[in-house]
Formats: structure tokens, sequence, C-alpha cells
């Protein structure tokens, strides 16, 4: 399994972001210094299936958090995950977006996450709790489930060049994302709750590369012709699409941190793993 290595030195408590006196119950239990709100559903194609679980989740299940914090455990650093996926379609001139680039959603998911974003900016300067957003564009790792596009895509790359699979269908492969490694979005995570003061950053690699080029490279590092194998269906699709996403980390940079893997690096990881 791949999360034997740290199960040993982890605790696992139930809780629910539905259920406040959940999360009032571990806040008690552990009394925390630090703590990451990663709770989500956090497909954007389902969120359109599923709108009203995903902001119960993603929006209102932020908010209960920050409440028990507020009741609890004020003195509690709070990160939440925030995403690339709130600014929608908006994109400055140069190409970039940043932390002052506008937000205007296009997925019931990328809604919840400003509510959520909007509400943490709210309670940091309502409360003065300790509340920091990391912004963080498409990371990726083997740990990825198989519905997001690099996981689908190395797995079923893979299961072709092993004559599992003769084929990989797709939705749009003309959109882009800037597309990073979890590892190195992890310490980005911890470095920003590790600031004297709570602030939001983006973190993204600043390369953006679209569905096309993933498969490009995915099947040719397995020495196969990507157009032989993907086709598109429309089921694929979401009702909008979010087209183009490409981050400017300079002000997480300027506090020290630096990717350690390229996108080539990441991809490489995930197909070694399903080839193994
Ligand atoms: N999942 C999926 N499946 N995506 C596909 C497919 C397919 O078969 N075909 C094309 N795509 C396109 C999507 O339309 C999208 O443009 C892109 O591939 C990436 O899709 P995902 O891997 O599902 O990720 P995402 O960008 O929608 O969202 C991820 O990144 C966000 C940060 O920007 C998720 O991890 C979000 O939770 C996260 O906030």
């Amino acid at each position: 399994m791949l999360t034997n290595h740290i199960f040993d030195s982890i605790k696992l408590e139930y809780a629910d972001m539905l259920d406040m006196s959940s999360l009032c119950r571990v806040i008690k239990l552990f009394k925390p210094d630090e703590i990451y709100n990663l709770a989500a559903q956090s497909h954007v194609k389902i969120s359109f299936d599923q709108p009203i679980y995903t902001s119960e989740v993603v929006a209102l299940g932020t908010l209960r958090l920050l409440e028990a914090v507020k009741l609890i455990r004020p003195q509690a650093k709070v990160y939440q995950a925030s995403s690339s996926e709130m600014f929608g379609n908006s994109i400055d001139e140069d190409g970039f977006q940043r932390e002052t680039t506008s937000m205007a959603p296009v997925s019931p998911y990328g809604c919840a996450k400003v509510y959520a974003y909007n509400i943490c900016n709210n309670y940091r300067n309502a409360y003065g709790l300790f509340i920091s957003n990391g912004i963080l564009f498409n990371h990726e790792s083997p740990r990825r489930g198989i519905n997001f596009v690099t996981n689908k895509v190395a797995r079923e790359a893979v299961r072709i060049k092993l004559g599992k699979s003769k084929k990989l269908t797709l939705g749009n492969l003309k959109a882009t994302r800037d597309w990073g490694n979890a590892k190195d979005y992890v310490y980005a995570m911890w470095l920003i709750l590790n600031q004297n003061k709570p602030s939001d950053y983006i973190c993204a690699s600043g390369i953006s590369k679209s569905v096309e080029q993933l498969c490009e490279y995915t099947f040719s590092s397995l020495n196969m012709d990507y157009k032989k194998y993907v086709t598109t269906d429309a089921r694929y699709h979401r009702p909008q699409e979010l087209n183009d996403l490409k981050g400017d980390s300079t002000k997480l940079l300027n506090i020290g941190w630096k990717a350690k893997y390229t996108f080539e690096d990441t991809i490489d990881e995930m197909v070694e793993h399903w080839l193994n």
C-alpha cells in the first residue's frame, strides 16, 4: 500500500465536515497547534452532478471547522486548501494567475472554494485567527485518484503497453493545466503555515501544458504514439470548462519555496508506479 511507510506514526480519528460536533470533538481531543483543511469533494466534474453535497462539504464544512477553531482552539494555526479552480477563466494580461487575479469560478466546486477562501479571510480579519490560504494549482502523485486526468492517462497508457487495454477515452484535450508534484506542494503547505503572519500564497510550477501534451509525453515515455490510442467522448466534458491555468508563485518563492520535481519527473513517477 502507498501509505504503509507512515501508518505507524499517525493516529486516525473519525470526523465529518458535515457534523460540527465531530469537528469539535477531535479538536478538543488533540488540541492541535496546526490544522490543515484538505477535506473536500474535490472532483470538479462530479461537483456538477453533486453540487449541493460538494458545497456542504467544501464551503459550509470549512465554516464549521473555523467555528470549531474559534470556539475551542483559537490559538491553532489553520491552513486552508484553496484552489486555482477559484479563478475560473480569469487570467492576467501576461497569461498568469496570481494572488491579485480576480476570481470567477466556473464550477460548483470552484464556487464553493471561493466561499471557503472568503470566509477564511473574514475569520482572520474579524477574529484575529491565524488562517492562511494556499492557492494550489494541480499537484499530482501516484496517490492521485484514477478519475483525475494525470493518473487516468498514466494508468491506461501502462495498461495499453501491457496489452490489458486497447484505448483511452478522455474529454477535453485542449484545456491546459499547471501541473506540479504533490511532495513539493505539501512542503509549501507547511511553509505557508510556519510564517510569522497569516497570508495567502499561490503555489504553482509556472509552466502550462495541455491534456494532449500530457498524453503525448506519457505515451512516448512508453515508446507509443498517443494518437493511435486516445479517443474523446462527450461524457467526460464539463458543462463549463476552465480553459487555461498558469500560476505565478513569486510570493511563495520569496519565503523560500522551490520545486524539486518537474512535470516530467512527476509523470515518470506515476508511470513507474503502474508498471510495478
Ligand atoms: N478528470 C478528467 N477525466 N479530466 C479530463 C478528462 C478525463 O477523462 N479528459 C480531459 N480532462 C481535462 C479536464 O476537463 C480538465 O481540463 C483537466 O483535464 C484536468 O482535470 P482533472 O485532473 O480532473 O483536474 P482539475 O483541474 O479539474 O481539478 C484538480 O485541480 C484543482 C486545482 O486547480 C482537482 O485536484 C481539484 O480538486 C483542484 O482544486
